[in-house]
Formats: structure tokens, sequence, C-alpha cells
């Protein structure tokens, strides 16, 4: 057996959720492998809405296992919260959620070191989340990290001192004056309690066993193939590998082992925090579709930047993932344009390019458009695509060289449509 891997190709947020929450039904386990409480994947169905911020999308299914892996960061606090739900859901989450021992823990002064190093940045800041993410990145790199398995071991709380010992070294020399941390750490070890009622596991023989028993594995990426920390618009992106290398690695499976890759978009482009966005549409063309898609952040509330669909930034990440599957989200969000634009191409010093950039924060690019026409009418799972709506995806199958084989018309399970060649 293959993982299958479904991961976002723009800035986040493509409707990962959604989709993987739609697609569950056909695979055993759900697998998170990178990113933390940066992430927020929102689900509707059944007239309710949840954003899952840790917990990978397939939890609402019966008989679906939900693995958080190594590759993950890890809130306590965060995780718990998003429990609480699943408990007023009556959802069983301790047999359907698993973490492994190998997950990096997020202390609460990762969340202060996140947002010193942020004020220290002043206008050039990243936009973080201020989930304590890079921070906690850092001291896995910089080998100091708590790890999940380290709850299990005898000295867990002077292992706990200690780095929040170096932590408080560090705010101090930036200057960060360090207010409320005896409620967070008190909130945090309860937290920490809470979640051992979780099952702990070495994840990486949980999946390739699964693997070996034949069973049906999708690895749910969180952020987007343009945050990737090597790939991404660097330095404005997230603290992992968001790309498809990132699922063997978070997940301890081999690159021979990866089925198919998913690569997901929306029908346009947002980005939420600073860094370069080619396509970004600061008028009220990009208020319209702020407000048309609801573009605010899961996570954070902050509205979402908005713009074109950009081929340069897609073709991009369909290479770097070696996708071999489209998903194009949001479709619905664009009946109201009379006209479209795509970005084909970029120019920056007075040249023609293809390629993404090395640094685009740097220097101007300029955009190269072109207008096709839209579709100006709803769209219905029901109904067959309005012909333009049809054209705009043979264009970007053409472009690309994937099929789209999912469009969503909207935020529900239901408004999907799955397009001839049946995914999974
Ligand atoms: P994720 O981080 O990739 O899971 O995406 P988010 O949940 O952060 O953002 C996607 C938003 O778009 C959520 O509010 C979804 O409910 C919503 N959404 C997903 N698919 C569609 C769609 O096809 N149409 C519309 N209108 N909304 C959608
Ligand atoms: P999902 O999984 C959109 C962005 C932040 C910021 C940058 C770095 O819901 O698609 P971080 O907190 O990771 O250090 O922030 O990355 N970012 C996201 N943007 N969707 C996300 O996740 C994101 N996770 C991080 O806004 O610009
Ligand atoms: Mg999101």
């Amino acid at each position: 057996m293959q993982v299958d891997v479904l991961l976002g190709m723009q800035w986040g947020d493509e409707g990962k959720g959604k989709i993987v929450d739609v697609l569950t039904p056909k695979y055993d386990v759900i697998a998170r492998f990178q990113g933390g409480p940066n992430a927020g994947h929102t689900l509707e169905f059944d007239g309710k809405k949840f954003v899952l911020h840790t917990i990978p999308s397939g939890i609402f299914h019966e008989g679906t296992m939900n693995l958080i892996g190594n590759g993950v960061v890890i809130d306590p606090v965060t995780l718990r919260k998003e429990i609480y739900n699943l408990i007023d859901q009556k959802v069983p989450f301790t047999e359907r959620l698993l973490i492994s021992r190998k997950a990096h823990l997020i202390l609460p002064t990762h969340r202060l070191l996140d947002a010193a190093s942020e004020k220290a940045k002043g206008k050039d800041k990243i936009g973080s989340t201020l989930k304590g993410i890079g921070p906690t990145y850092m001291d896995k790199t910089g080998r100091n990290g708590l790890r999940i398995g380290d709850i299990e071991t005898p000295d867990f709380k002077e292992k706990y001192e200690a780095l929040k010992e170096k932590h408080l070294q560090l705010l101090d020399r930036m200057n960060y004056e360090v207010d409320g941390l005896d409620e967070m750490e008190k909130e945090w070890m309860e937290s920490i309690t809470f979640l051992q009622q979780i099952p702990f596991v070495n994840s990486e023989y949980y999946i390739n066993q699964a693997l070996q028993e034949g069973k049906k594995i999708l690895a749910e990426g969180a952020q987007g193939s343009l945050l990737d920390i090597d790939f991404g618009s660097y330095p404005f992106v997230t603290s992992s590998n968001t790309i498809c290398a990132g699922a063997c690695t978070g997940l301890g499976i081999a690159p021979n082992r990866i089925g198919e890759v998913y690569g997901i978009f929306k029908a346009y482009c947002t980005r939420v925090g600073s860094g370069p966005f080619p396509t970004e549409l600061e008028d009220e063309i990009g208020q319209k579709l702020r407000d048309i898609g609801h573009e605010y952040g899961a996570t954070t509330g902050r509205p979402r930047r908005c713009g074109w669909l950009d081929m340069v930034a897609l073709k991009y990440a369909v290479m770097l993932n070696g996708v071999t599957k489209l998903i194009m989200t949001k479709a619905d969000v664009l009946n109201a344009f009379e006209t479209l634009e795509v970005c084909t191409s970029y120019t920056m010093n007075g040249e023609e390019t293809f390629e993404f950039p090395f640094d685009h924060a740097n220097q101007t690019i300029k955009t190269n458009c072109k207008t096709i026409p839209g579709w100006n009418q709803e769209v219905s799972v029901d109904k067959p695509l309005p012909s333009q709506l049809e054209d705009y995806i043979d264009c970007i199958e053409k472009e690309t060289g994937c099929q789209i084989v999912i469009v969503s018309m909207g935020p529900d399970r239901k408004q999907t449509m799955i397009r001839d060649n049946q995914p999974a």
C-alpha cells in the first residue's frame, strides 16, 4: 500500500480540512505530518462548523484513526480545547486519536518568544500566528526540544524547567517583559495531564505496520507550499517543510511509499500575514473576493489578502510536490465576476520569467495576466458546470499537466463535485 498526501498549493487555507473530511471514508488512517496550531482547518456538515488546529480532519468519521505525527508541534492547551469540542459532539476521541511520542511540545515560553521575535522585527515582522511555531521548531533543530514521549519520563518537570529557564534568559536578553506566565504554566501542566488519556505511540512503526496490513492512509498537510521553509517566499514562511517531502520526515514513511499527491488550491489566491503576494488586489475587486469568500483567518481572524490565480506559483507547487491530482476549491466565490484574470508569468528587471523568484520581497514583480470570461452564474453540484468554468478548469489542467479531480463549490461537505476519474 501507499500513503496518499493532500497538501496546499498556495499560502494555506485552500480548504484542506473540508476536503480531507470528504475523502476520509476512503481511508483507514488520516495523519498530520507538520505544522501545529498555526493551522486552522474548517469542516462543515449537518449545519455545524468546526475548526481543527492540531487534530487531523478525519476525526468525525467512525472507523478512521487519526494520527498526529512526529513532524507536528503540539500546544497541549490548544489540543485540549479542540478535544473539549469533540467531547461536546460525543466523538470518542480516545479511540480515534493517536499522538506520536516524537512530536515536539510548544511551551508557554515558546509563544512568548514568538511574540518577542515579531516585536523585535517591527515593520518587517513575519505576521506569525503567535502560536510559538518558529521557536518550537528552532528548539527541535537546535536539539533542545521537549517531546511528547518526555511526558512519560520521571524527570519531565525538570526537563521542562530547564528549557523554560533558557527561554526566560533569552526573553530577558530581548528586553521582553514576561507577564502572566504562572497562569499559562498552570493551564499547560493541566493540559499535559489531560492529554495522557490519548495513546502515545511510536508512530513511525504504527504507520508502517498499517501500510503492511494494507490499510489506506492519507497524510494531511498544513499551511501551503508557498509557506514552506525551504521553497516558500522566505523569510515570510512558516518553520516546517509543508511540501510532500515533509510527509516522509513528518511521519517516518519512505519516499517510495508515497502514492497519489493531491494538490489543493483555491480558484483564486489568498494570503494571511506579511510577505510577497504578486497577484494581490488591494482594490475593490480584492475586497469583493474577501467579502464573498469570507476570507478571514480560521486561527487568528485576520482579514486574508486576496488576488487572482497565480499560475507561476501553482506550477511551482505542482513541481515541488510531484502532484498527481489537483483539487480546486471555492469556485463558487467567482460566480459574481464577469471576467477573471490569471497570472501566467512575471516580469522582473525588465525580463519575463516563469519561475518563482529567489527573493520577491526586495524587488518589484510585475504580473502578466490574461483576462478570461467568468461564468457569472450560480454553480451547484447538481447541475453541469457552466462552459466558462469548464474552460477555466481545462486551462489549468493544460498548464499544470494535472487533472482536477474535485471541484468544491461551498463550505459544506455536500458541496463537492467529484469529477469523472474518482480519486482514491
Ligand atoms: P484549510 O486551512 O486549508 O483547511 O482552509 P480554512 O478552513 O482555513 O479556510 C477555508 C475556508 O473556506 C473555510 O471557511 C471553509 O469552510 C471554506 N470553504 C472550503 N471550501 C469552500 C468552497 O468550495 N466554497 C466556499 N465558499 N467556501 C469554502
Ligand atoms: P492552514 O493549515 C494560512 C502563516 C502566518 C504567517 C506565516 C508564519 O490553516 O492553511 P507561523 O505562525 O507559522 O510562524 O506563521 O505563516 N500561516 C498560515 N497562513 N494558513 C495557515 O495554516 C497558516 N499557518 C501559518 O499567517 O504569515
Ligand atoms: Mg486554514
